[in-house]
């Protein structure tokens, strides 16, 4: 019988590869992130030819619904939320696949009921076993849904059963290292993808390609030529509906700890032996258990969390956070988040990476970019306006791509310089859109790759380099002491401080 582990195109990145015939059990089937997402993406990826015939997808939630009604939600989903459905042909054929069984995450009797129903399917599918299952509900219910799926011996074979968890992964480091236990009791660290749909993004898949496909700028990487590295991830959107989450949450452990953070591993890692899920892996937590906040006994000097005050986007006025619905007008719960982050290694030392993020900024925009030092004598002093340092981007999101900032002499007969940009741009170069994460990910893990997933000691090493800022700003304190931007605006001044007190500013983008 064929496994999901026997299937010998699993290996490497860039093969056009099938998976194996199988049933993707979506848990939270009703929520937003099936409808607007997941199921979206598994229909582009049918519609592309990326899945077997025999795929057969399964809801499960609360409510009572039936096939038909899920079916329906789906194809709404994929109509909102995607491009469309072109074909009635491959919608039907889909749709074909789509099931839903009513349960409840914490009663056993669902569990039972549910492992009936796909032992079903699977003689009317000839899906063999094969089995992905997919956390996508509240993380308060990930432990229960574990230690059920444990306890109902439907996560048991290595070979036939996986398991895919969503962000958050715990909300410190504490809560991370024992849903980490719980996981390990019920399978084995090859059946876990936890989702950091970052990853899944083809410009944040191109850092490697660039770093480690390209001779001429790994020589220039490191503490030598760079100054210093800003990662960006900047947002227009406020809180949305998602006040409930966000309160308990935050900045830190919305983006920081998750998105920028692997934005900041696969800029500063080395370069893996080789290109499987391991090798990389094992690079990324090399380069994490290396790296702290700049200064822990004065926070101040290297965290930063904000708050959006009332102001203006887009010619609208919006609320502020304390004023938006849900929100404990007192709330101390940062929507802004400034680290400076410092790297213990050869490669690295005494080269700061300062990350921020926030909601409501002027701009969404995410980046990475690299400030190479200056020059070590200007002898332009007299031609030059001002020269700046080159610099490095990697732009992730919109205008994809990549430039090189440098310094280039102005036409005419006067020696002046000018500061200008060479430019690659993803539209431009490949004419293509690039494809939305989760496409990327969910065939990743049907395939058995687990490259851009995160493994267990990789989560809870950025939860130990963030914990001094969430211990500092979990801790009760006045709601005056957190500093506020106005919506529309970059940061809060503390947050310039802490890169112009070292003689740097941030990126305006
Ligand atoms: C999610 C966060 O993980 O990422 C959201 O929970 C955030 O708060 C989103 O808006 C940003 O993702 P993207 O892909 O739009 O940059």
């Amino acid at each position: 019988m064929v496994t999901l582990l026997e299937n010998p195109l699993r290996v490497g990145l860039q093969q056009e590869r099938t998976p194996e015939p199988l049933i993707l059990v979506i848990f939270g089937a009703s929520g937003d992130l099936t409808k607007r997402k997941l199921v979206p993406a598994l229909y582009q990826l049918k519609r592309g030819r990326r899945l077997p015939p025999e795929i057969t997808i399964v809801g499960v939630a609360r409510r009572d619904w039936s096939h038909e009604y899920f079916r329906e939600q789906m194809r709404e989903g994929i109509e909102d939320f995607s491009d469309g459905i072109e074909s009635e042909e491959v919608w039907k054929d889909f749709a074909e696949g789509l099931f839903y069984c009513s349960g409840n995450m914490d009663q056993s009797e669902s569990y039972q009921k549910l492992k009936a129903f796909l032992g079903e399917l699977d003689g009317r599918r000839g899906t063999m076993g094969n089995r992905v299952f997919y956390l996508a509900v509240s993380p308060k219910f990930f432990p229960e849904a574990l230690r059920q799926l444990g306890a109902a011996d439907m996560v048991n074979d290595p070979m036939k059963h996986r398991l895919v968890i969503e962000k958050p992964f715990g909300k410190d480091l504490s809560s991370a290292q024992a849903l980490n236990r719980v996981v390990q009791k019920v399978c084995k660290e090859s059946q876990v993808y936890r989702i950091d749909h970052y990853l899944g993004k083809e410009t944040v898949q191109n850092l490697l390609v660039f770093r480690f496909a390209n001779a001429i700028f790994e020589p220039l990487w490191n503490r030598q030529f760079v100054d210093h590295v800003q990662i960006t991830v900047a947002e227009t959107v406020g809180v949305e509906e998602r006040a409930g989450y966000y309160e308990t949450s935050g900045a830190l452990r919305d983006m920081v700890q998750n998105h920028l953070m692997q934005l900041f591993c696969l800029t500063a890692m080395e370069a893996p032996n080789a290109l499987d899920a391991d090798s990389i892996r094992t690079e990324k937590v090399k380069v994490i258990e290396a790296t702290r906040l700049a200064d822990i006994h004065n926070l101040e000097n290297s965290a930063i969390r904000g708050q959006y005050s009332a102001g203006w986007m887009k010619g609208e006025q919006v609320p502020g956070y304390r004023e938006e619905p849900g929100v404990n007008p007192n709330s101390t719960t940062p929507t802004y988040v400034a680290l400076k982050l410092v790297i213990d290694n050869w490669r690295w030392q005494g080269v700061p990476f300062y990350l921020r993020t926030g909601k409501r900024l002027p701009k969404k925009v995410s980046e990475i970019s690299i400030q190479f030092r200056d020059v070590p004598l200007m002898i332009f002093k007299s031609a030059a306006q001002q020269t700046s340092p080159n610099v490095l981007t990697m732009r992730l999101q919109p205008n994809e791509g990549i430039s090189l900032r440098f310094e280039a002499k102005m036409p005419g007969p006067d020696l002046r310089t000018r500061t200008v940009d060479m430019d690659f741009s993803y539209g431009s170069s490949f004419g293509m859109a690039t494809a939305d994460a989760y496409n990327r990910l969910l065939l990743d893990c049907m395939l058995g790759d687990q490259t851009l997933f995160t493994r267990a000691d990789e989560v809870e090493e950025a939860w130990r380099v963030v914990t001094p800022a969430l211990s500092a700003w979990d801790a009760p304190s006045d709601p005056a002491s957190v500093p506020q931007y106005e919506a529309g605006t970059w940061e809060p001044s503390e947050a310039e401080n802490l890169i112009n007190q070292d003689g740097r500013r941030w990126r305006r983008l």
